[in-house]
């Protein structure tokens, strides 16, 4: 039997007043109407706490838009869960952060898409800069654990110093600085959001310095993959550490899991927690090693990589059980490197604007092609149109 999953991931709702281009939800986002109930989510979080699971991260799109989010964090909290929301902050105020407070939240990771408010608000889709440094003053004052999390880009990164900067004055314990991930509408911005590999060299420096000046502030970094030698240990392992429960409460072995076909996910409503972590096929489709092809079969990194992304291998190559394309062992390295070829002979020159129109440039393929670059992809809600969810 597997060891228990170490934290449940709850996205409890797709609705999001920020419509990012590199949102990681699915290009598909489940409707207000799909979403499960409180005691639904509450069930499943005994459910895992029963299980053995010690951790829930309170995610979405954005957590705060669920008008239930109190009692569902004090329902995690009874259960004997550590609670982490993940939160854009928006619709975040004194009042509901003191309710989260006393209902037991234990940590908070708030999003921040840059330092400078026009740049910030150009990425988000919106105008949201100033309010999430309001509610960063807010939570600073508060007894939570609090991490500010920073996501850098092509457009951004040459600007990572000053970001740092302003971050340390959000007082958080913890900055995390993450590279866009490639996945849903990041995957469909990606030409327009990989840095050239000058950047990301520049970047690693930028964080070693930073990480020498503050040493009260813990900083994680996250480089972009495609520049790796070796894959990321994604998820730490297909389900081995962590589960995923969308909106609609299909649970995953990773946010990115329902592009891969032929997976069938089960549901909450009808199945247990636990039956699901042990039995469902598609839990078991990539556990441990049995599916790896060579060379992960006989590589003595498959312990700590675990093969890497199944998710990345599917889009990359349309083979999911391939070695994770940006292994520099898997055959299929090449089509990373054509990539990145592009990227860095003809870099951006600049800052350049949005297109803004809520799910402009529809585009069905990757992009190859520079005019592609200079105009983004905004995720859009589930009904295609965009509006301000009520908060
Ligand atoms: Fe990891 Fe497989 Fe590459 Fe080895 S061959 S480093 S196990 S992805
Ligand atoms: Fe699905 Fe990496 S995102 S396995």
């Amino acid at each position: 039997m597997p060891t228990a999953p170490l934290a449940l991931i709850a996205e409890l709702t797709h609705r999001c007043p920020l419509r990012c281009v590199y949102c990681s939800n699915p290009l598909e986002l489940r409707a207000r109407s799909e979403e499960l109930s409180t005691e639904t989510w509450v069930r499943a979080f005994e459910e895992a706490a029963q299980l053995g699971t010690l951790h829930v991260h309170l995610t979405g799109g954005e957590p705060l838009a669920r008008s239930d989010l109190t009692p569902l964090v004090l329902a995690a909290r009874s259960a004997g869960l550590y609670t982490n929301l993940i939160t854009s902050g928006i619709g975040l105020n004194e009042k509901r952060l003191s309710s989260l407070v006393e209902a037991g939240l234990d940590h908070i990771q708030l999003s921040f898409q840059d330092a400078e408010e026009s740049s910030a608000n150009t990425i988000a889709g919106c105008s949201a800069h100033a309010q999430k440094v309001a509610v960063a003053r807010l939570i600073s004052e508060t007894r939570l654990a609090f991490t500010v999390n920073l996501v850098v880009h092509r457009r951004n990164l040459d600007r990572l110093e000053e970001i740092i900067s302003f971050a340390e004055r959000l007082r958080p314990h913890r900055i995390e600085i993450a590279h866009v991930q490639y996945y849903g509408w990041a995957l469909r911005n990606r030409e327009a959001l990989l840095p050239t590999l000058d950047q990301v060299q520049e970047s690693v420096a930028v964080v070693e310095r930073a990480k020498e000046r503050l040493k009260g502030i813990k900083i994680d970094f996250v480089t972009p993959d495609y520049y790796a030698a070796f894959p990321k240990p994604c998820m730490g392992g297909w389900a081995r550490l962590l589960m995923v429960v969308d909106p609609s409460g299909k649970a995953l072995p990773c946010h990115a899991a329902g592009v891969i076909p032929g997976l069938k996910f089960e549901n909450v409503k009808e199945k247990s927690l636990r039956w699901i972590w042990e039995e469902s096929s598609s839990f078991r489709r990539f556990r441990g090693e049995d599916w790896m092809p060579e060379p992960c079969r006989t590589c003595e990194r498959r312990t700590q990589d675990f093969g890497g992304c199944r998710c990345q291998a599917f889009l990359v190559t349309g083979d999911a059980a391939a070695t994770d394309p940006v292994c520099s062992l898997s055959p299929h390295r090449h089509l990373i490197e054509a990539v990145l070829e592009r990227i860095n002979l003809s870099p951006l020159a600049g800052d350049i604007g949005s297109s803004a129109e809520p799910g402009a440039g529809n585009v069905k393929a990757l992009d190859t092609d520079l005019a592609l670059r200079q105009r983004w992809a905004y995720r859009t809600n589930p009904a295609g149109v965009w509006e301000r969810p009520e908060l």
